[in-house]
């Protein structure tokens, strides 16, 4: 279970995923401090090793296109991060039926050259049971004009239920199905399907 905010800690022993060799970018799109979506970034970036960039921490200016804005330091991080990471988990908290400006302004640094192609696991994290939803929908549309590879699998984090027992797991095997499909597709060989054509 995720435990509580402060001390997350999950109990995955009951279950070993298959550690891919792969380069994958967390980014969790809160500016809040007490930020549950830094809590599940974190918790991804530890169960699965992978780096962990966090808007809450790595504050950005507001883009408003002038070099100033697009040369800072963490604008420069991130964009060289998400370059570098052949597949991005984004985490989204939803504010207003919405993602929230602090990942929407993170997003308006990037452009095709970075998203195109890209594998994209899309999370959201919402209060109250019911929300979530409109977040993702909004990201995935965001994402689709930016020309990444969505994944069509997706989560929502309920705030207030971390305790839920079967949330860890079921977000652990969400991000390993996404994983796994990724790596098959990295395998296939082209011959596999290039050179069987031919009427059937
Ligand atoms: C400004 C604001 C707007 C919110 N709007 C929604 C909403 O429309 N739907 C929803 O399910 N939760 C909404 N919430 C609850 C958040 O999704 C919830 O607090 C979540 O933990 C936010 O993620 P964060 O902790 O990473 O910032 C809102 C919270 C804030 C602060």
């Amino acid at each position: 279970m995720l435990a509580s905010r402060e001390s997350f800690r999950l109990s995955i022993s009951y279950k070993k995923y298959r550690r891919v060799n792969m380069s994958v970018l967390v980014i969790s799109g809160s500016g809040r401090d007490q930020s549950v979506s830094s809590v599940v970034g974190n918790w991804i970036s530890s169960e699965f090793g992978f780096k962990h960039f966090n808007l809450s921490k790595n504050k950005l200016p507001v883009f408003d296109g002038s070099e100033l804005t697009t040369e800072s330091q963490n604008v420069q991080l991130m964009l060289t991060e998400m370059k570098k990471a052949e597949a991005i988990i984004m985490i989204a908290p939803e504010y207003h039926g919405a993602i929230s400006g602090a990942l929407k302004n993170a997003l308006d640094y990037t452009n095709n050259d970075i998203f195109e192609e890209k594998p994209v696991l899309l999370l959201a994290v919402a209060g109250g049971g019911k929300g979530g939803i409109n977040a993702l929908n909004n990201l995935r549309t965001i994402l689709r004009a930016l020309y990444a590879d969505v994944s069509p699998r997706q989560f929502v984090v309920d705030s207030d239920a971390l305790d839920e027992p079967k949330l860890s797991e079921n977000l652990f095997d969400c991000i390993n199905g996404f994983l796994l499909k990724k790596s098959i597709f990295d395998r296939r060989e082209v011959s596999d399907y290039t050179l069987s054509g031919g009427e059937l």
